[in-house]
């Protein structure tokens, strides 16, 4: 096992560091000279113009792509998105029309809720699309369309590549319906194209500097409670950053939509609770960091995530990690690095068993 993990002391930071490849690998297996090519799944150009509405439908990680990607669908290519828990859609009677496309994204491809929910759009006459990292797995199998994510086995029960690949995904997905339905131009299309393609390298950047987080992770590893907030696509990272924590570190941990904090949520910060503010998403900058001074000034202790450039944020967080500057759309992929490497140095900081968390399986094959 020791050879497999090719010198990481766990499969999670062994699969932290695939990711810069996983995703190259993923984008080249889609992208060529500057354009996206989704001829090998059939996808056709007047399919795609006669979408109505997307739903997409996942578990776990893979639902918190969907949550991600929504913002990115939406203003890229102007159709409505919808995302479900797999669990909730297939027991709802959910409203579907021959236009609706959904779109099931899992790592495994064997997930019992979301090929149940795959199964019940068919079902239903809609046509779907998954996002799938096992080939041949029965949601690749079942579904009409399928895009294969490249991240390859993954072994750690927590997911990083695989998430990363999915997302990355959705991007191309997103700019190619936006381009195909005349929402973009030429010029601006082959740019969101070369943006995505710095992903990679901009990750390896992240990586190159994880002693920070290290020794941050070193620092907050006793925590009782640790909460994640932003906004928008900041929120969703946030929501997957969270998820990281608790199910390897087992510390309780939630996420929030910044604004929401004052509804509740506030009522919990205490001397010393750690709030982590994910502030990525330019024009919500300000309003996240106001968010976080109304939890310093009870009390919190504050970690902050921003872009390199933004170091206003220093001002007030007690600890303050940066990453590569890059499109609002697809900075998420580059933010969630520091949370995954986060929670992965404070379980191995609390001498916990990273790879193989208790209660928990790689895949749920069961309800
Ligand atoms: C399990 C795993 C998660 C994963 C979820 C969905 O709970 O522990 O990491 O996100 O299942 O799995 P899937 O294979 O459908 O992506």
């Amino acid at each position: 096992e020791a050879a497999e993990r090719g010198g990481f002391e766990h499969f999670m930071m062994k699969e932290i560091h695939e990711q810069p490849t996983a995703i190259k690998n993923t984008i080249g297996s889609l992208v060529s000279d500057k354009a996206i090519d989704l001829s090998k799944i059939e996808l056709d150009d007047e399919t795609i113009k006669n979408i109505s509405n997307i739903t997409i439908v996942a578990c776990g990680s893979a639902w918190h792509v969907g949550m991600a990607s929504q913002y990115v669908f939406e203003e890229l290519s102007g159709i409505p998105v919808r995302v479900e828990l797999a669990s909730e859609f297939r027991y709802r009677g959910p409203i579907l029309d021959k236009n609706t496309l959904v779109i099931v994204i899992s790592q495994s491809g064997e997930t019992a809720d979301t090929l149940a929910a795959l199964r019940e759009a068919k079902e239903r006459g809609v046509k779907t699309l998954a996002i799938v990292n096992v080939v041949g797995s029965s949601i690749a199998r079942e579904a009409d369309y399928v895009l294969y994510t490249l991240a390859g086995p993954e072994i750690s029960v927590a997911t990083t590549k695989a998430y990363s690949c999915q997302l990355v995904v959705t991007y191309l997905l997103a700019l190619q319906f936006a381009f195909v339905r005349g929402k973009l131009e030429q010029k601006d299309y082959e740019n969101y194209i070369s943006e995505i393609e710095r992903i990679p390298e901009c990750i390896q950047k992240i990586l190159d500097d994880k002693e920070r987080i290290q020794w941050f992770a070193s620092k907050i590893a006793n925590s009782k409670d640790i909460f994640f907030i932003g906004r928008g696509i900041d929120y969703a990272i946030g929501l997957e950053g969270s998820l990281k924590m608790k199910e390897i570190s087992y510390i309780h941990s939630e996420a929030y939509a910044a604004g929401e904090l004052k509804h509740g949520t506030i009522s919990l910060i205490e001397d010393g609770t750690l709030v982590i503010g994910i502030l990525c998403q330019d024009n919500l900058y300000e309003k996240t960091i106001s968010n976080m001074v109304e939890c310093k000034s009870r009390g919190a202790f504050l970690m902050g995530l921003a872009p390199y450039g933004r170091y206003e944020i220093e001002d007030t967080a007690d600890f303050v990690t940066y990453v590569p500057k890059m499109d609002k759309h697809f900075i998420g992929s580059l933010a969630v690095i520091p949370l995954q490497l986060l929670g992965y140095y404070v379980s191995v900081a609390r001498g916990l068993d990273v790879d193989k968390p208790r209660n928990l399986a790689k895949s749920v094959t069961v309800e």
